[in-house]
């Protein structure tokens, strides 16, 4: 491959997906990225409205299961590597509407895979390529409390809609990668927190609900473990494994970071506190924020099929790649509050669906 590449990034404009755009938009700014994304309810323009502001970046608004769309794409930008984060993302939804998921996650991302096999190796002389796609350690199913953390040959046990879709997206990128030589990377990753994430994920939700003084909705006894990661760790991860990583491989992403969620809702509603102690601005523009935001917690009806525990084991991103997590809990989550206090516009913008509104306002899109 030679030295610039032309990306498609699939997802573009989800919390992941935008994070990642702004990563490597820094880190190669010789090459070109094109966003492509369908814009559901998770997907904001808004978020990429700087990356708008960059020569070699452009947005599509498009589905990824419209093949043809994606092939045409693919050709006319020259597309040397696809990064594909395009998904149905919430464990909750999927609970209670399956549908999408399998038709995005699934038909979707076999669609981008048919597009990839087409464009990529139909001639004699196949295109140098990589198709890396994103998969979440939910894949694994759940662990015990002192059970081993979950590594690449941890056998896939998934046990809700969402994990079950992403692990059948997972089999379908290995059946491409062993049947027809496509050339493939996957990384499966622990839970992401950060700037964009979109406010119905446990860490912006609460911190939001914690400015309205909302009830912190804690569900069964909290005592669910996840192992946190900074979203620009997950991004330097798979630059990592798009540039060192074996083809054919899966390589796991984690933050060394496990934590009970009633912990970390704890750890929020201090840092909170604290302040709004400091910060009598934050007080006059939140007055429903309460003295104490323990106050708000609320134990609920636990999520059906809950999973315990997940952990990853990522020893062989870092032994072969030199994955390791930069950014510490204490320092990444000081960075996530600040943002999402100075970001109030992109939050409620997203919440009141009034978003679209709200960044025509703000620029003109490419
Ligand atoms: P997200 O829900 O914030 O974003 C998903 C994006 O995909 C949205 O912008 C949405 O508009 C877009 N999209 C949905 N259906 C589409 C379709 N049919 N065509 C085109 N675009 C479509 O999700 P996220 O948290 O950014 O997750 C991104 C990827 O990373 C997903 O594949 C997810 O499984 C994986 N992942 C997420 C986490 C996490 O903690 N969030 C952890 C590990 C892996
Ligand atoms: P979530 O952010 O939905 O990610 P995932 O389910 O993919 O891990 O939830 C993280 C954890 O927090 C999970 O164990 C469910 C729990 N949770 C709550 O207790 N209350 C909430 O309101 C939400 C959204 C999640």
């Amino acid at each position: 491959m030679g030295s610039a590449r032309s990306l498609l990034v699939t997802g573009a404009a989800g919390f992941i997906g935008v994070n990642f755009v702004y990563y490597w938009l820094q880190q190669y700014p010789q090459d070109k990225v094109i966003g492509l994304d369908a814009l559901t309810y998770a997907g904001n323009l808004s978020s990429l409205e700087d990356a708008l502001e960059n020569n070699n970046f452009s947005f599509v608004q498009g589905d990824i299961r419209d093949q043809e769309m994606i092939e045409s794409l693919m050709a006319e930008h020259s597309i040397d590597t696809i990064v594909h984060f395009a998904a149905e993302s919430h464990v909750d939804r999927s609970i209670s509407g399956p549908d999408a998921f399998i038709d995005t996650n699934i038909i979707g991302t076999h669609s981008m895979l048919k597009a990839a096999r087409n464009q990529w190796l139909s001639s004699d002389a196949p295109e140098p390529h990589r198709f890396h796609h994103v998969s979440t350690d939910e894949v694994y199913g759940s662990l015990k409390r002192d059970d081993p953390a979950f590594t690449e040959t941890t056998p896939y046990k998934p046990s809700s809609p969402y994990s079950a879709s992403k692990a059948a997206s997972d089999h379908l990128v290995h059946a491409y990668a062993h049947t027809y030589g496509l050339e493939t990377t996957i990384s499966n990753c622990s839970n992401n927190y950060g700037p964009y994430q979109f406010p119905e994920k446990l860490i912006p939700l609460v911190l939001i609900n914690i400015l309205h003084g909302k009830e912190l909705p804690i569900y069964g006894d909290g005592k669910q473990i996840r192992d946190w990661l900074y979203v620009a760790d997950h991004a330097r991860g798979i630059d990592l494994i798009i540039n060192k990583g074996r083809v054919g491989e899966t390589y796991n992403i984690g933050g060394h970071n496990e934590w009970q969620n009633i912990d970390i809702v704890t750890l929020i509603c201090e840092r909170m506190n604290q302040l709004a102690t400091e910060n009598d601005e934050l007080r006059k523009q939140f007055p429903n924020m309460p003295d104490d935001a323990k106050s708000l917690i609320t134990f609920v009806k636990d999520r059906p099929g809950h999973d315990q525990r997940y952990a990853i084991d990522a020893h062989k991103s870092t032994t072969e790649l030199g994955y390791v997590p930069e950014e510490s809990f204490e320092t990444g989550i000081k960075k996530t509050i600040e943002w999402y206090l100075q970001q109030q516009g992109w939050w409620q913008a997203v919440m009141d669906g009034s978003y679209k509104e709200w960044i025509s306002s703000q620029y003109h899109q490419k």
